[in-house]
Parts: structure tokens; sequence; C-alpha cells
């Protein structure tokens, strides 16, 4: 016997067990986004996500070095101004390994850096206690490096992959959206997502496409709280269907 069910009827321990999922996933989906503002966000020195940011992480701030550019941006709070602006002008003057003990920047690093940027610290940022990783920091900011990009982007494609696999699963069961309107829901994420993640190795090389890099990342925000929205609505506030019995090969 078979039985025809969407998300109205499927029982309270299934709908308990996908609305636990949704919800434990909007939160991480919150969480990403607050983490998109603090790093990507900052990369202009200014609150909020713009397109300069998402020049400056991918294409690079080629008017500056690297350490210069985050100290004016995300690592802005990190140290005293006067002590910034010392760093600044160190890299600026070619930053030289004999300058930085006589002019007191390892003593800078030492009380505002190490403590994240260390071996010890092992938060897997670049360790600073190495002069080597500095010194590669004070030439010209081309952006993210291969490395990271196919290392952030391998992450994000088998993980959102994962997540949207099952987001769209749920959806799939629900009754008020026609088929149409389905599908393109739950192909939107996917498509959006290579789009996203495309578009980050566009910008390494040419800024305009940081535009995309936006649209995707909107696209999956969209259909996201579309299906979630969705979902939810027909689990918990529209009346049950009847399990209705069908014959085998009806369904
Ligand atoms: C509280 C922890 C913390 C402290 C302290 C800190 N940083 Fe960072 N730093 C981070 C994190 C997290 C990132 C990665 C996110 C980003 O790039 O904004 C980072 C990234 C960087 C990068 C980019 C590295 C790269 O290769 O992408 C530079 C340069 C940098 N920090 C410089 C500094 C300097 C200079 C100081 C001291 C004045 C400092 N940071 C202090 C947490 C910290």
């Amino acid at each position: 016997m078979l039985y025809k069910w969407n998300l109205t009827n499927i029982g309270l321990p299934l709908k308990v067990l996908f609305t636990s999922y949704l919800c434990v996933v909007a939160i991480g989906y919150v969480m990403a986004f607050t983490q998109i503002l603090f790093t990507h966000g900052m990369a202009d020195g200014k609150f909020g996500l713009s397109v300069d940011d998402i020049v400056y992480s991918y294409y690079g701030n080629r008017s500056g070095t690297l350490i210069e550019n985050k100290l004016d941006g995300s690592m802005k709070d990190k140290a005293e101004d006067a002590d910034r602006f010392k760093i600044i002008q160190w890299v600026r003057d070619g930053a030289d390994e004999e300058t930085f003990k006589s002019k007191g920047i390892d003593q800078i690093f030492e009380n505002n850096c190490f403590g994240c940027h260390s071996a010890e610290a092992d938060m897997g940022l670049p360790d600073f206690t190495q002069f080597q990783n500095i010194k590669e920091r004070a030439k010209e900011d081309t952006g993210a490096t291969f490395s990271s990009l196919t290392r952030v982007s391998h992450i994000h494609l088998f993980g959102i992959s994962f997540i949207f696999f099952f987001v769209g699963l749920i959806f799939v069961m629900s009754k008020s959206v026609p088929a149409g309107l389905k599908a393109i829901a739950i192909a939107m994420p996917f498509a959006s997502q290579i789009m996203d993640i495309g578009s980050w190795w566009l910008t390494k090389f040419e800024p305009i496409f940081a535009w995309l890099v936006i649209i995707g990342g909107g696209g999956m925000a969209v259909a996201f709280a579309f299906m979630w929205t969705v979902s939810m609505y027909e689990m918990w506030f529209m009346r049950a269907d009847k399990p209705v019995s069908v014959k085998p090969g009806d369904a």
C-alpha cells in the first residue's frame, strides 16, 4: 500500500525532524552572513557589504599592500591608531627586516597581532612570528590567492550543495506551489552557487564581475527564504490532508 504524503500530513515526528533541521540551518545562514559582514564587509574599512568590498577581497586593492589595507579594514580595531600608522609607515618605507626591530615594529606585532597570528594561537591565520609571512603581505595587494580560492571554493561547493539538497528535498513535499515554480526554486540555489563561486574567480582577474558575486549570493538567499517559509507554513499552519491510499503505480 502506498500513501500520498505532503508536508501537511507527514506526521509529527517527521515534522519535528524537518523543522529542527530547517531552524538550525537558518541560524547557520545568519551566522554565515554575519561572518561575511565582519570579514569581506570590512574590506573597505566601512561596515556593510558593497561592491568595493568584493573587489578588494578577490581582485585586491592594488593601490596598497595587504597589511596596509587590512589595517584600514578588518584589522583596524586590532591596534591603537598610533601603532597602526607606525606599521603602515614601515611598510611604505620598504618593510625591511632591520628597521622591523630598530623601529620597534616587532614589539607592536607582538603586543597586538601574535594573539591570533601565530602558530601558538592555532587559528589557521598567517603566522606573523615568522618575518617572511609579514614580508609577503607587504607587497601589492592582489586579493585572494589561488590556494585560498581553491580551498574556500571546494568547501562551499560540497557544504552548500549538501544543505540545499535537504532543504530542497523537504520543499519537494510541499503541495501549494506549482511544479514549474517548484523546479525553479529548487534549481536556483545550485545555479546561484556556481555563479557566485565562478565569479569569485572571475573577479580575481576583472573587478567588474564583483556584481555577479552579489547577484549569485542574493539568488541563493531568496531561494532559501522561499523554500524555508513555504515548508514551515505547510507543516504548521496548513490544514492536514487526509493521507489517501493509492495503488502502486498511481503515485
Ligand atoms: C583577534 C584576532 C586577531 C588579531 C589580534 C589580529 N588579527 Fe589579523 N586577522 C584575523 C582574522 C580572523 C583574519 C582573517 C579575516 C580577514 O582577513 O579579515 C586576519 C587577517 C589578517 C591579514 C590578512 C592575511 C591574509 O593573508 O589574508 C593581515 C595582513 C592581518 N590580519 C594583519 C594583522 C595585524 C597587522 C594585526 C596586529 C595589529 C592583526 N592582524 C591582529 C584575526 C586577528
